[in-house]
């Protein structure tokens, strides 16, 4: 089962688990669904696909509905859906940031609520919570998006802890800045984080798939210069990786409140 499906890291995580033969629950909200399904065909495994918006409890209860209706247990969840939004924090809508927390967390947390709860009762069974190197920087022009993904670290590796000895794993996916459509959705572009060279995200989804599989508690993905770029960063103190992604993710031309 995977959440955000439809392109980017979660097709690509699609992909790799139809080439070791898992059949498919996927689900995301746009038009993009019905594309990444007939692109996972050839693969030859079962594709079931729902379309919902899990910034709504509806929208997750009714993708729960649509799995139990397949009366499979699910093997392996990926928890991969998120948005991002760019930008100070006082120009943004609440409702938009509501949204990022709605999306990445709430879903997340409801999901995980149900899905690990049938997989303990099994003694079997493997989450991977979709968190980013962002969980481990403050972050200026992307505050509530760090915020959630340092929730979401956070939420995995102490769920890890939890469930140990159940037969169960969570595994918290860190990936670095990747080639997909989050940074236009985001507003990101014109920044200097929208415009960095970004990973491959079959890259990215290989090393999660693989973590997953081998139940790690996390895993920093991407390049290797992603990764020595990520260690080196978390060595730092925290006021200076705020800074840091300050000077990445401030747009350009945007006027300082500080
Ligand atoms: N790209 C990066 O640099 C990066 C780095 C670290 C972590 N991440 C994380 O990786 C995950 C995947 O992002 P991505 O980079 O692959 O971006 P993406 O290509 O934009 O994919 C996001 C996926 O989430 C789905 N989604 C968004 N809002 C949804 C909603 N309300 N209901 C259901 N599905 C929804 C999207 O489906 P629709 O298109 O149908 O909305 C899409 O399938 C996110 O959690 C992101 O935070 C990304």
């Amino acid at each position: 089962m995977i959440t955000g499906a439809s392109s980017g890291i979660g097709f690509e995580l699609a992909r790799e688990f139809a080439r070791h033969g898992y059949d498919l629950a996927l689900t995301a909200d746009d038009g993009l669904l019905d594309d990444a399904v007939a692109r996972l065909r050839p693969y030859g495994t079962h594709v079931h696909a729902t379309r919902v918006d899990l910034a709504t409890s509806e929208g997750v209860e009714s993708f729960l509905a649509d799995l139990r209706a397949l009366g499979r247990p699910v093997g392996a969840a990926v928890l991969n859906a998120g948005i991002g939004r760019g930008g100070a924090f006082l120009e943004t809508d609440l409702a938009d940031l509501a949204r990022v927390i709605d999306v990445n967390v709430f879903s997340t947390v409801h999901l995980t609520h149900q899905l690990l709860s049938d997989m303990v009762r099994r003694g079997d069974g493997r989450i991977l919570v979709v968190a980013s190197v962002a969980a481990e920087i403050p972050g200026p022009y992307h505050a509530v998006y760090n915020a959630s993904k340092a929730f979401l670290k956070s939420f995995a590796e102490a769920l890890h802890s939890e469930v140990k000895g159940s037969g169960v794993s969570v595994t918290a996916l860190m990936p670095g800045a990747t080639d997909t459509r989050f940074f236009v959705r985001a507003g990101l572009l014109d920044t200097r984080l929208g415009r960095a060279k970004k990973d491959d995200p079959a890259l990215v989804a290989r090393q999660g798939y693989r973590a997953l599989m081998d139940r790690r508690t996390r895993k920093v993905a991407g390049s290797l210069r992603t990764r020595a770029q990520h260690s080196v960063t978390r060595l730092l103190p925290s006021e200076a990786r705020a800074a840091l992604h300050r000077r990445w993710a401030q747009p350009h031309g945007s006027r300082s409140h500080l």
